[in-house]
């Protein structure tokens, strides 16, 4: 089996890293369409992952929904006719995601969709867009739980396509959780003590292209009572700069901003912090996975089962409810404590083992091709 694995941005890389591992070199060609291409967006989780060298390295970059896609399907197509594999995976909801399994399955190459059947039903997201797409052209579909498995079946995706594998977002975490711990040196550098700092990340487009959204999150994060790490997104920093709002979180005494992080810091900030308020999918997984409490600024989320099982608050923008949360957070340990102690929806880490086994045995078993019909009931 000889795979292409199609990835452009930070959260694919970190996901991906473990169906790499469980993977043979031999059995894949690595393209990087470079969606993102800062080095703290990119190079640096291919170096601390120890990932290979992309074969392709297709300099997108940066674009409106449709530039960004189009450019990268285009290249995508390219490398796909040359190279001729006999899958293509592709991880999540970016815009990398979407033009990667329309070139290929456009191409007759069926598609392998990790981490398919999200759904947060809002279609105002370019991801939910991606996510819809995708799912519905490809032929191997990986949905970490069963209620994603749930949202495939009830569009119509048939049941013998879905491999329920767990979220290699697992994986990922255990397998770099003791590296972090020994080589980041971040609570130090920043001065921080366990479990007394909140971490916080936005970049949601709807939350942060918006001044009067953004400015309703750097109101929460100046609300927090204890020190707060926020390594800004680069989408976010350019938004703050513009709506002149980056001051307002610069001067405030409690407040760290930082770049974006490295893995192992992050990792690290993550798992030592008190609290966590984000809008970012991964790190509502991450959350949940470490049993550090997390408050999310969206109103909805793909990510049902960490609300489910008590480790995930919504507050979506309304300021005084993401007060009211954070104080009894940081009030009442009964509270603190129920939410920690969340059981984690996402698996035992072994999903990149899983999806390396189902692909390996469906090219065994000549079932590796797009699948010409589809029967809809
Ligand atoms: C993208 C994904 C989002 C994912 C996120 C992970 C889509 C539609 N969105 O959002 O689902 O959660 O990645 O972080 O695919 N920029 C830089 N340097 C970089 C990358 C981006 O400066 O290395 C800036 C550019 O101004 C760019 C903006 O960030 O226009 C947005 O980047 P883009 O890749 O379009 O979307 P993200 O917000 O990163
Ligand atoms: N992350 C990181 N450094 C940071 C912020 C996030 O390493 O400064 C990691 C985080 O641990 C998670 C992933 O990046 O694995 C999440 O990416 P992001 O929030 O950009 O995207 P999303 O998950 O929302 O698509």
């Amino acid at each position: 089996m000889r795979a292409a694995i199609i990835l452009g941005t930070r959260p694919e890389i970190i996901k991906l890293a473990p169906a790499m591992r469980a993977l043979k070199r031999k059995e894949y060609i690595l393209v990087h369409t470079e969606q993102h291409y800062d080095y703290e967006m990119n190079r640096i989780f291919l170096e601390e992952l120890g990932l290979p060298e992309p074969d392709y390295n297709l300099h997108v970059g940066s674009g409106t929904q449709a530039v960004q896609t189009g450019k990268a399907m285009m290249k995508i197509e390219e490398v796909l006719m040359t190279e001729k594999p006999d899958v293509t995976i592709v991880q999540g909801d970016t815009n990398t995601v979407l033009a990667g399994a329309l070139a290929s399955v456009k191409l007759h190459i069926p598609v392998a969709h990790v981490e398919a059947g999200l759904r947060s039903n809002d279609r105002m997201m370019p991801e939910e867009i991606n996510r819809i797409v995708t799912d519905h052209v490809s032929d191997v579909l990986f949905p970490p739980t069963e209620k994603a498995k749930e949202n495939l079946l009830r569009e119509g995706i048939p049941e013998e396509w879905i491999h329920v594998v767990g979220n290699t977002v697992v994986d990922a975490v255990l397998q770099h959780s003791e590296l972090a711990e020994k080589k980041s040196q971040i609570l130090r550098n920043l001065g921080l003590k366990d479990r007394e700092y909140a971490v916080v990340t936005a970049h949601r487009a709807e939350n942060v292209d918006s001044r009067d959204n953004l400015k309703k999150i750097v109101e929460i994060i100046r609300s927090i009572p204890i020190p707060v790490v926020y390594p800004v997104h680069p989408r976010t920093e350019k938004r703050l700069k513009a709506f002149g709002l980056w001051e307002e979180l610069e001067g405030a005494e409690n407040i760290i901003l930082t770049k974006p992080m490295g893995y192992f810091d992050f990792l690290k900030l993550m798992k030592h912090a008190r609290l966590i308020l984000t809008d970012s999918g991964g790190i509502q997984e991450e959350a949940i996975t470490l049993h550090v409490p997390c408050i999310t600024l969206r109103y909805t989320t793909e990510r049902p089962e960490t609300v489910e099982v008590g480790g995930n608050v919504l507050v979506g923008l309304e300021v005084e409810n993401a007060k009211k949360i954070v104080e009894r957070m940081l009030s009442d340990k009964e509270f603190e404590e129920k939410m920690r102690s969340a059981p984690n929806p996402f698996g035992d880490g072994r999903a990149g083992e899983r999806i390396a086994e189902v692909l390996r045995n469906l090219e065994k078993e000549g079932k590796l091709k797009v699948h010409e019909k589809r029967m809809i009931e």
